[in-house]
């Protein structure tokens, strides 16, 4: 099977021994606590279900500037965007050495770590600037993952953590949450070799289902693993426990029995497009996967980037051999009215017009299901569309465009 990033094994940082966790837990409650952020409670998940592998804890601000800016730790460890705990405040984690990390995410705030704390630095407004420039492209606030990481904090809280639980994750979705390590033991229980993973964030639609079926024909993979998003998204985007139904359904009756896991990880969206592609490249390996699908768009946000930057980052910039996963590059897909049937555009024959595809947009997807309209059969699977328009018609009104 694929080697994990950076190491033999995969190393999670969950704690597995039921005792030992006890005793963390009691330990706890004697530590100084600091309540995260969601995103370095994201981060814990990632950590402590192996998808970071082989990172030890939260990153020091030296390494986040050398990740950021040239993606790798100053050890030399490729890694494509900075995994920090950042605070506003940390005068009350002075001369602290271990911490209990809580939960913003779960009511009572229970522990969802303990971190050995090796260094607190403050990065300046430049620093934090040129980390943004370089992980987002942009320092636009309007940007949802911009303004996520200029609004937390400056005061890097660095060093290796135990974890403890999978925050909302396991218990929100007990069917679909699932760690590296896990989809490590289904894929080899399936004696899957070659294995296609699909990143997604939305409900999957006829090109989304297309894309995973001609990835598999043609890098001739035995099974795929859609991994979904489980954590926050900007506000608009569709939850996951909708999601999670129509990809549900759409794998259930349209592709074969055993060939595609249907799975999902803890962590929040940071439409860092071509960073969080790179970044999604590094944890799929850890999950075992052979090949990552980056078709168009992957991980973006409104018109920050290009439609293959996400592609050509692997080309351009990440250093051959870094990584052992492949890309499954996908140009724009959709259904051909002249050909019957969804297509790349690159692949489009001879005389083939634009207007032949059927092609909607996000918002124009959202307008017609709040307003009760059926999505086209060539651009959604009829089950799909009727699972959102579902949800769509039970929103209020004015939250539903
Ligand atoms: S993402 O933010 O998680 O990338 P999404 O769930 O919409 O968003 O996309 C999942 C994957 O499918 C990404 O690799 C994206 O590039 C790709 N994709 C989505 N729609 C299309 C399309 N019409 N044509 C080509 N690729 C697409």
């Amino acid at each position: 099977m694929i080697k994990p990033h950076g190491s033999d094994t995969l190393r999670p940082l969950y704690v597995a021994d039921e005792a030992k966790r006890a005793s963390l837990l009691k330990e706890a409650e004697t530590l100084p606590k600091l309540l995260v952020c969601s995103q370095a409670a994201a981060n814990a998940v990632m950590l402590g279900s192996g998808y970071f592998n082989p990172l030890a804890g939260y990153m020091n601000l030296q390494d986040s500037l050398a990740v950021a800016e040239k993606m790798k730790t100053t050890a030399g460890l490729f890694w494509p965007v900075p995994i920090v705990n950042v605070v506003a405040d940390a005068s009350a984690l002075r001369g602290a050495k271990r911490i209990a990390l809580l939960d913003p995410n779960v009511d009572g705030n229970p522990v969802l770590a303990i971190q050995d704390v090796t260094s607190i630095d403050e990065a300046s407004d430049a620093q934090m600037k040129t980390m943004a420039e370089k992980i987002f492209r942009t320092t636009d606030m309007g940007h949802p993952g911009v303004k996520n990481f200029l609004s937390v904090g400056k005061f890097f809280v660095a060093g290796p953590i135990q974890v403890l639980n999978y925050s909302y994750f396991a218990s929100e979705f007990p069917e679909t949450f699932r760690t590296a390590g896990q989809i490590r033991e289904m894929i080899q229980k399936n004696g899957w070799n070659q294995v296609v993973a699909f990143q997604t964030r939305n409900p999957m639609h006829r090109a989304h289902e297309e894309l995973v079926r001609m990835a598999m024909d043609r890098v001739g993979a035995d099974g795929a693993v859609i991994h979904m998003l489980l954590g926050k998204l900007k506000a608009g985007d569709i939850p996951a426990d909708i999601r999670d139904a129509s990809i549900r359904k759409m794998v259930e009756l349209y592709f074969p029995p055993n060939t595609v896991e249907i799975t999902g990880y803890g962590y929040d969206m940071l439409y860092a497009g071509p960073r969080e592609a790179v970044l999604h490249a590094v944890f799929r390996q850890n999950m075992g996967a052979t090949h990552l699908i980056v078709g168009r768009d992957h991980a973006g946000v409104g018109s920050y980037y290009g439609p293959f930057d996400a592609q050509e980052i692997f080309h351009k910039e990440v250093p051959p051999g870094a990584l052992e996963i492949k890309i499954f590059e996908a140009d724009h897909t959709a259904y051909s009215k002249a050909v019957g049937k969804v297509i790349m555009m690159r692949e489009a024959p001879a005389g083939h017009k634009k207007e032949d595809f059927v092609l909607l947009s996000g918002t124009k997807v959202r307008e017609m299901l709040s307003m009760g309209q059926d999505l086209p059969p060539e651009f959604a699977r009829p089950e799909v569309a009727r699972i959102l328009m579902s949800y769509y018609q039970s929103l209020p009104k004015e939250a539903a465009g």
